[in-house]
């Protein structure tokens, strides 16, 4: 199984929800490669967000060799999962979509959590500290939702 994270920069939602479903991957054994890009390229070759690697390290997860990337059309060949962040990147990625089969690889990741109130993970970049520990306690859960998910 290979999953995709996907946010918009790459370089501070989907990196950490990379991160750290690398982490529970390697803890628990499983054979499921991860990896994340954005839907824009502006940031690509960059190191994730120092914010964004302080609270990852803040709970042990460690980002800050990942770089980021933008997503590519053949993504959709090598992913089984590609989980947007966002709406408005579920959208993006959805419109480079070539197939049904394409399509219904796409998901926003927090179909997994299951609460109704919240389909997105608010973009933290403009923000203050707090919109980057609220990001992290909602991959958080949505990653152990997931893998929970895809061992049932
Ligand atoms: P991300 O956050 O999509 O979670 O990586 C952003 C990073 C950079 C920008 C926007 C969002 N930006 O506009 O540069």
């Amino acid at each position: 199984m290979n999953v995709l994270m996907v946010c918009l920069g790459n370089i501070c939602r989907s990196p950490l929800a990379d991160g750290l479903l690398r982490k529970k991957v390697k803890e628990k054994n499983l054979n499921i490669e991860v990896d994340s890009a954005g839907t824009s390229g502006i940031h690509a070759g960059e190191s994730p967000d120092i914010r964004m690697q302080k609270v990852a390290k803040d709970f042990d997860t460690l980002i800050d060799t990942l770089k980021s990337r933008k997503f590519i059309v053949k993504d959709f060949d090598k992913f089984d999962l590609i989980l947007a962040m966002d709406k408005s990147n579920y959208q993006n990625i959805r419109q480079m979509a070539r197939s049904q089969e394409d399509k219904d690889k796409v998901h926003l990741i927090l179909e997994f959590t299951g609460n109704e109130n919240l389909k997105e993970v608010p973009d933290p970049y403009y923000g203050g500290e707090q919109g980057f520990t609220d990001v992290y306690n909602l991959l958080d859960e949505a990653t152990d939702k997931l893998l929970s998910k895809i061992n049932n």
